[in-house]
C-alpha cells in the first residue's frame, strides 16, 4: 500500500474470487443423494463377497507409478500431476489405485503366503483434457484379489462388478468387453509381430505411434488418432498368439462367465492404457455417456507385485471412475431427513432443540431437521419444503402441555395428526 493511500479505501476493494482447479469439481448437496445411493451400493456389495476395505495416500513416490504403470504409457508421460517436495523427493497424485495398493501390501507383508481380497474408494489425479466424463480428480472405486492365479477369481470379481450393476439398476446399459493379452512369454511373441506389421506401415505412424514402435508397440493398439484407425484394423490380433497355457486360461475364464449366464463380447483390439497387465483384461462399457463410455475396467497383473521388489504372486482385479456410474444412475433414493421440525411460539422455540433430541433417542435411523433462527410460520414450513423432509413436526404451545406434536404429511395424503414421540417413530421410519 503506498503512503498514500487511505487504509479505509484499500479494504474496501473486494478481493477476488479464487476458482477450483479446470477439471477438478466439487460435488454439490444436491447431487449427494447420488453419490451416497453409489457408495452404500458399493460397500454392500463388497461385503457380501468378503471383500476388505484399505486406504492408502493419495500421494506416492513418482517412482512407484513409473516402474508400475510403464513409463511409455500416457498417464505416467503425459497426466501425473508430479512435484518435488520440501526434501526434494519427486512425488506424485495418485492417477490409480493398484500401484499403491501393491506397494502398501508390499510394504506391510499382507500377501506373503496369504490370499488377499481387498477393495478401496478415493481420489485419483490425472491431467487429462477434461470434457464429461473426464475429469482432473476424479473418483475411482477398485478391488484387488492377490494370491489366487485364477481364471475363478477372475470371473468372481467380474461377476462382483455385474452385480454392482445390478444393485445400481444399470445393468442394461453396461455391456463387458473381454479380451486375453496372454502370459508375458506370448506377448513377447505377439510383439515381434506387431513391430514388423507396424513397421511396414511406418511411413502413414502418427508421431505418437512411430515413437511407440521400439518402446511399447501395443500401446499403438490404443491410439485414438482417426488416420491410424484403419492401420490398427488390419494390426494382427495377440488372441492368434496366445500360448497354450494363455489360451486355457482364458477359456476358463469364458466358460466361467458363461456358466453364470453373463454376456460378453471379445474385442481383439482390447489392449488397456497400463503396461501391468497379462491375461484376461475387461473393460465395462456403456454408449450413453458420448466418448467416456468406459465405465470400469481391469484383469490380471502377475507380474506387478515383483516388478515393485515384492515375491511373485499373483493377483487381479478392476477399477470403476465414480463419477461415470453416477451419471448412469437414474432411480436414486432421497437422502432428505424424515421430518422439520417447526417451532411456534417462544416456549416450543426455547424447547425445540431438546424434542428433536428426543426424537433421535427413539432411533438412530431418524433424522430430523430442527427449525433454527425464528421466523413466521409460513417461513418455518417453506424451508420444511424445501428440506424434502416427508414430514412436518409442529410443536407449540398445546404440544408442550401434552406432550405431543402435530404431524403434518408435506408430499403424502396421510391426515393431519397430533402425536405422542413414541407414535411418532413408526410414521417416521
Ligand atoms: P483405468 O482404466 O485407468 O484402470 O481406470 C479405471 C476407470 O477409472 C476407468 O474405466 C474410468 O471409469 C475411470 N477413469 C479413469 N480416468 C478417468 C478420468 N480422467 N476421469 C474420470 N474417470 C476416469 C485403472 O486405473 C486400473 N488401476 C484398474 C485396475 C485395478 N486394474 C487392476 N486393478
Amino acid at each position: 500500500m503506498s503512503a498514500l493511500e487511505s487504509p479505509s479505501k484499500a479494504n474496501k476493494s473486494k478481493p477476488q474470487v479464487i476458482q477450483s482447479i479446470r477439471g477438478m469439481n466439487d460435488i454439490l448437496p444436491d447431487e449427494m443423494a447420488a453419490w451416497q445411493f453409489l457408495e452404500q451400493a458399493i460397500r454392500q456389495v463388497v461385503a457380501s463377497y468378503g471383500y476388505q476395505e484399505i486406504r492408502t495416500p493419495e500421494v506416492e513416490k513418482t517412482a512407484l507409478f513409473s516402474r508400475a504403470i510403464g513409463d511409455v504409457t500416457d498417464i505416467v508421460e503425459k497426466e501425473m500431476y508430479t512435484f518435488d517436495d520440501r526434501n526434494g523427493d519427486s512425488l506424485s497424485l495418485r492417477p490409480e489405485g493398484t500401484a499403491g495398493f501393491v506397494r502398501a501390501g508390499i510394504e506391510h507383508g499382507l500377501f506373503y503366503n496369504q490370499v488377499q481380497r481387498l477393495w478401496y474408494l478415493g481420489s485419483m489425479f490425472r491431467h487429462e483434457r477434461p470434457q464429461k466424463g473426464r475429469y482432473r480428480r476424479f473418483f475411482q472405486f477398485g478391488a484387488e484379489v492377490v494370491g489366487l492365479p485364477g481364471p475363478d477369481v477372475d470371473a468372481e470379481l467380474i461377476l462382483m462388478s455385474a452385480r454392482l450393476w445390478q444393485t445400481l439398476g444399470i445393468q442394461d446399459k453396461l455391456t463387458l468387453q473381454i479380451n486375453s493379452l496372454g502370459s508375458l512369454e506370448s506377448r513377447a511373441v505377439y510383439r515381434e509381430k506387431l513391430v514388423q506389421y507396424f513397421t511396414a506401415h511406418r511411413s502413414k505412424l502418427d508421431a505418437d505411434s512411430e515413437r511407440r514402435l521400439q518402446s511399447n508397440p501395443l500401446r499403438i493398439l490404443d491410439s485414438k488418432h482417426p488416420d491410424m484407425q484403419p492401420i490398427i484394423k488390419g494390426a494382427p490380433h495377440l488372441g492368434d498368439y496366445l500360448d497354450a497355457e494363455s489360451r486355457a486360461h482364458f477359456d476358463a475364464l469364458l466358460a466361467r462367465l458363461e456358466a453364470a449366464g453373463l454376456a460378453y463380447e471379445i474385442n481383439p483390439h482390447l489392449v488397456r492404457g497400463l503396461d501391468y497387465y497379462v491375461h484376461g483384461i475387461y473393460e465395462w462399457v456403456t454408449d450413453a455417456l458420448g466418448a467416456q463410455g468406459t465405465v470400469c475396467a481391469g484383469g490380471r497383473y502377475d507380474g506387478l507385485i515383483g516388478q515393485l521388489g515384492g515375491r511373485e504372486t499373483p493377483a487381479t482385479g478392476f477399477a470403476m471412475g465414480l463419477e461415470r456410474a453416477v451419471a448412469l444412475l437414474s432411480d436414486v433414493p432421497s437422502n432428505a431427513p424424515h421430518a422439520y421440525m417447526v417451532l411456534i411460539g417462544e416456549a416450543a422455540e426455547q424447547a425445540g432443540l431438546l424434542w428433536a433430541e428426543k426424537l433421535r433417542d427413539r432411533s438412530p435411523d431418524i433424522s430430523v431437521l430442527c427449525h433454527g433462527g425464528g421466523g413466521s410460520v409460513k417461513s418455518q414450513f417453506k424451508r420444511a419444503d424445501k428440506s424434502g423432509a416427508r414430514f412436518a413436526l409442529v410443536l407449540d404451545d398445546e404440544g408442550l402441555a401434552s406432550e405431543t406434536l402435530l404431524c403434518k404429511d408435506l408430499r403424502g395424503e396421510q391426515a393431519e395428526q397430533r402425536l405422542k414421540i413414541d407414535e411418532l417413530v413408526s410414521i417416521l421410519l
